[in-house]
């Protein structure tokens, strides 16, 4: 912590990288939020969730970031992103709302997850009169590293898909949370689209369109009805007061 002329402690800022729900559900007392991306990870979804958007005994699916070098080493039936980046947003906590966030964050394990920190790269723009780009930011991240029991590797992406489709838990659908981050991306930058997220779910909605009956002139609409849906109700980007509708987080009332 740093200290000010009166020899007090003084809060320095501090960032949270988001590549997941986060995106679109953002953290309690925040008071800037950039686009961006970090680099040497990938993300796909190989973690598994036993609430939220599963349940202890039909786990579903969600994202975590694997390093690239250990990436590297294994038989993944999707590409790297060519250019190393993995798009997501950082949030600046409100320096008067740190020590409770951070002690909010302090939680070394959830769901598998472990709290680490990488530098993160703003997208923005120059603004007028800036000569040189923000950044790097060092921003802490969530990853379910391969070492956590919920971490379960390359999947098949077709039955990744129908597993996802089939999945639920007290937060919702494991598709919307999908069709959810697909969406989140695309309007982040016109580079940010992920094509493990899309391709996965373009297949979800092929399987929804199959199991809801429908005809294959309609299969768009299945995904984009229910993106919508989940997007209108959480995509508002506002300062929240608690973190109850963070679903990647346990705890309430920071
Ligand atoms: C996120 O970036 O949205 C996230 C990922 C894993 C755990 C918690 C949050």
């Amino acid at each position: 912590m740093a200290i000010n002329e009166e020899n007090a402690p003084v809060e320095e800022e501090f960032w949270l990288f988001g590549y997941g729900s986060l995106i679109w559900k953002p953290p309690p007392h925040f008071d800037r939020r950039i686009p961006g991306w970090v680099t040497g990870y990938v993300r796909r979804f190989w973690q598994v969730r036993t609430y939220h958007r599963g349940t202890p005994t039909a786990p579903g699916r969600v994202v975590t970031l694997i390093s690239r070098s250990y990436w590297s080493t294994l038989s993944d039936p999707h590409p790297s992103p060519p250019d190393d980046k993995v798009w997501g947003v950082a949030y600046r906590i409100e320096p008067a709302h740190v020590a409770s966030v951070k002690e909010y964050l302090d939680i070394r394990e959830i769901n598998g997850y472990t709290i680490h920190y990488t530098p993160f790269h703003p997208a923005s723009e120059l603004h007028p009169g800036e000569t040189k780009k923000e950044g790097p930011i060092k921003t802490l991240v969530y990853i379910g590293t391969p070492e956590n029991d919920q971490f379960v590797g390359p999947q098949d992406p077709q039955e990744l898909a129908e597993h996802i489709y089939r999945s639920r838990g007290p937060s919702g659908l494991n598709r919307d949370y999908l069709w959810g981050l697909e969406r989140s991306l695309d309007e982040l930058s016109p580079e940010s689209g992920d094509e493990h997220v899309r391709d996965l779910a373009e297949r979800v909605r092929g399987v929804a369109a199959r199991e809801e009956g429908k005809g294959e002139g309609e299969r768009e609409v299945v995904g984009r009805d229910v993106r919508r849906e989940e997007h209108e109700g959480h995509h508002a980007f506002g300062r929240r007061e608690s973190v109850d509708e963070v679903e990647e987080t346990e705890k309430t009332g920071v």
